[in-house]
């Protein structure tokens, strides 16, 4: 698709909530919001100069495809956020923004954040093996002897939550009891269910396409009016998650990360890790967009210009 990169959203034209890494969040109506995907990209905590072509559009049609395809199926009854994926002709937004936005924006319910991070871990791996290693806990459960770098957790996947910190603040690991004190008892174990639920789900169909996810983040929020504990965000995305190539597989050492590799393994090459106002080479740029790609096609059996046929013009 011979799109531009969008690093800025920039909308004139709707209050802006919030402005993420990687999202800007525009208030669409009193109850509803307009989440849109800009196409930068982090790695090491740091954003890049410039952006990845498609990488936006990727997260957001890939987003709609775990809600409105695959999850329903498997999970029967879940709610979740997502109103559409086209701009309401009512919203006063200029047609040169509404094709910055094609394909990339998601109109969604507005709900009542809870805030912790609902993330579920199938494998150990990242600040969870660090901490096992120093104290044989994940999270502060205990977990059996002799678990090896990368290896699923034996008794099957456990969840894992943290805190959500503000605007630049670094999230906590703790305790799924702890989650249940900042939740409260009575959305507690919905969360924790629902969230185990669909990265089961989730897991068992991306392994079929040849995608390991690890691990994962949710995010849930509170439908004030009816009670009912609503996935919310974006959902099983390369930046919500960890995506690994199945066939490379092993247990004992790291794994290649699906789409962040190249860019990672370039950044330490050149002793640019961590350092602030990284521009990437083309050559770099094109081959995280084919990864985010190939991620996507593998795993919705469509390339992405399929899927943004699908969209209103
Ligand atoms: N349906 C919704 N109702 C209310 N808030 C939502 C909804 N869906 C997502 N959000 C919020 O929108 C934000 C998404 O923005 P974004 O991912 O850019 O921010 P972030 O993850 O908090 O920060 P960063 O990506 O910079 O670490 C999150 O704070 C999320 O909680
Ligand atoms: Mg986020």
């Amino acid at each position: 698709m011979a799109t531009s990169i969008v690093t800025s959203i920039g909308l004139k034209s709707l209050p802006l909530v919030a402005q993420g890494k990687v999202r800007e969040i525009y208030e669409a109506s009193d109850s509803s919001l307009l989440l849109v995907t800009s196409d930068r990209i982090s790695a090491y905590d740091v954003i890049l100069e410039n952006g990845v072509q498609d990488k936006g559009t990727v997260l957001t049609l890939l987003t709609n495809h775990w809600l409105n395809t695959v999850l329903p199926e498997h999970i029967p009854g879940l709610k979740h956020h997502l109103l559409s994926l086209n701009i309401p002709s009512t919203l006063n937004v200029s047609p040169e923004e509404r094709q910055r936005l094609r394909g990339r924006s998601m109109v969604v319910n507005k709900y009542r954040v809870f805030p912790i991070e609902a993330i579920v871990r199938g494998y150990i791996t990242g600040s969870s093996w660090a901490e096992y290693k120093q104290k044989g806990t994940v999270h502060g459960l205990p977990q059996p002897g002799g678990l090896e770098q990368c290896q699923a957790f034996p008794s099957g996947p456990i969840y894992t939550p943290s805190t959500k910190a503000p605007v630049g603040g670094k999230d906590e690991n703790i305790t799924p009891e702890h989650a249940r004190q900042i939740v409260g008892d009575k959305y507690a174990d919905k969360i924790e269910n629902l969230a185990l639920a669909i990265y089961k789900a989730a897991h068992a169909y991306a392994l079929e396409r040849g995608i390991i996810v690890a691990d994962t983040k949710f995010e849930f929020g509170l439908d004030e009016e009816t009670d009912e504990v609503v996935l919310i965000d974006e959902v099983l995305t390369p930046d919500s998650s960890r995506f690994w190539p199945a066939a490379d597989y092993a247990q004992g050492r790291d794994q290649k990360s699906f789409d962040k590799q190249y860019l990672r393994d370039w950044l330490t090459g050149q002793g640019l890790k961590g350092k602030e106002g990284v521009s990437m080479t083309e050559d770099v740029q094109a081959r995280t967009s084919a990864k985010y790609l190939e991620a996507f096609q593998r795993l919705t059996g469509e390339t992405l210009d399929q899927a943004l046929a699908k969209l209103e013009q």
